[in-house]
């Protein structure tokens, strides 16, 4: 069976590359970072004896060989890129796991049916271009051109990233993989939620993905003296953001499912004496039931239009993302729940509040996926943890489902 010792060593190397002074680890895409997390990763491919090649999206696979060479792979995989200051699970479980899931079968002479391929997706978090899943969007084909326009913070593209790591932007379109190539996607992910925790079960059995919408709001007001302009001759676009941040709060809270959130906002010139005449803010909704989300959504434009109107502000919107939700295949969670009670693990269905490059696969093949229960449901913070029990708990439940699902049928 899976060894859990080597598992969990490889989740603490892995966390050292690009660990912040604040506690966290920062590896965004085509950085330094992300670079040696996928140098690291493909030593531990070679280990696990499997073939190590890189897409033309920077999609990092180790392939393992079935019986029958034709026939459509079994994928597993998640991301090495993180947020932020992030925690030292989010991507690596999925990728680390689905090794140690590849070497537990080399060691033990285990031939499949299928071939069975792990992937380390480049950049899912979105955390530096604002657009998330980028080699996973690559591997569907829907990764467009006008996608690598996107900049990060510093005004450098998603394309000017790739040619600075040594990739071809305009070679993405060779990332994309026929349908018929895969049989099944599985991820392994911590679940960032209290679900589990709460039932006292180390692993659950995702039922689907929340879909997110990115929006990226702009006040444009007037800078002024904040020492000379009367209070009810201001243009202030900070104050309107402001009361457009509640309304999001308000009107995400009303639905009872959404969740909606601010976690970026700039205003300009940026002076402790003058008022700002321009903000621009991030808007993060998602919720499992589109319609509701598009719903919470609609009421938020208005609220912030009428917010603005109100206060002489003009207001714009861009559309960063916008995804439905996934809903995961019912063959996979049933061979997931199959393989939880193998383990003596009561299969427990819950949602992903959070996005997964399965997402994207799911267009291509059945995508499931497995959580493992984290601490205090905390995510995307340098306090993330899931005990080296549950990870490996989490870890022999994906052995025994990729047996299943790369068993020739
Ligand atoms: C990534 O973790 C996301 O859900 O945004
Ligand atoms: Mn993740
Ligand atoms: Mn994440």
């Amino acid at each position: 069976m899976v060894d859990g010792g080597r598992l969990w060593k490889r989740l603490s190397e892995l966390a050292e590359i690009g660990r912040q002074e604040e506690g966290g680890v920062a590896r965004l895409s085509f950085t330094e970072e992300e670079r040696a997390a996928k140098d690291l990763v493909a030593s531990y491919m070679e280990e696990a004896g499997l073939a190590v090649r890189e897409d033309a999206a920077g999609n990092l696979f180790g392939r393992r060989e079935g019986r029958d060479p034709e026939a459509p792979a079994v994928l597993v995989g998640s991301h090495v890129d993180s947020v932020l200051n992030g925690g030292d699970f989010d991507g690596p479980l999925g990728v680390l796991g689905g090794i140690e899931v590849l070497q537990t079968m080399d060691e033990e002479g285990v031939e499949m049916g299928r071939p069975v391929e792990v992937v380390a997706f480049t950049d899912e978090e979105g955390a530096r271009f604002s657009l998330g899943m980028i080699g996973s969007r690559a591997l569907t084909g829907t990764l467009l051109q006008e996608d690598l326009r996107h900049e990060d913070r510093n005004g450098v593209s998603i394309e000017q990233a790739m040619r600075n790591a040594g990739l071809d932007p305009g070679k993405v379109g060779e990332a994309a993989r026929p349908a018929d190539s895969l049989a099944a996607y599985l991820e392994l992910h911590i679940e960032q939620g209290k679900v589990l925790e709460g039932e006292d079960l180390p692993v659950g059995v995702v039922t689907g993905i929340a879909g997110p919408v990115w929006l990226r709001l702009s006040f444009a007001g007037e800078a002024g003296h904040a020492g000379t302009t009367p209070m009810g001759a201001r243009r202030d676009a900070l104050a309107a953001a402001a009361e457009v941040v509640g309304a999001i709060e308000e009107e995400a809270s009303d639905t009872g499912s959404t969740v909606g959130t601010v976690g970026q906002i700039e205003a300009g010139p940026g002076g402790i004496n003058i008022i700002a005449g321009r903000v621009d803010l991030s808007l993060d909704l998602r919720d499992i039931d589109e319609a509701v989300r598009d719903r919470a959504e609609g009421r938020i434009r208005g609220r912030a239009g009428e917010v603005c109107n109100r206060r002489g502000i003009d207001l714009s919107f861009e559309e960063l993302q916008r995804l439905p939700p996934a809903p995961c295949s019912e063959e996979i969670r049933g061979a997931i729940s199959a393989a939880c009670e193998k383990e003596g693990i009561r299969p427990h269905p819950l949602p992903s509040g959070a996005g997964h490059d399965g997402m994207h696969v799911a267009e291509l093949c059945p995508m499931g996926m497995i959580f493992v229960r984290s601490k205090d449901g905390v995510s995307h913070n340098p306090k993330e943890w899931s005990s080296r029990e549950d990870c490996e708990a989490g870890c022999k439940v994906l052995y025994l489902t990729v047996l299943d699902l790369a068993r020739q049928r």
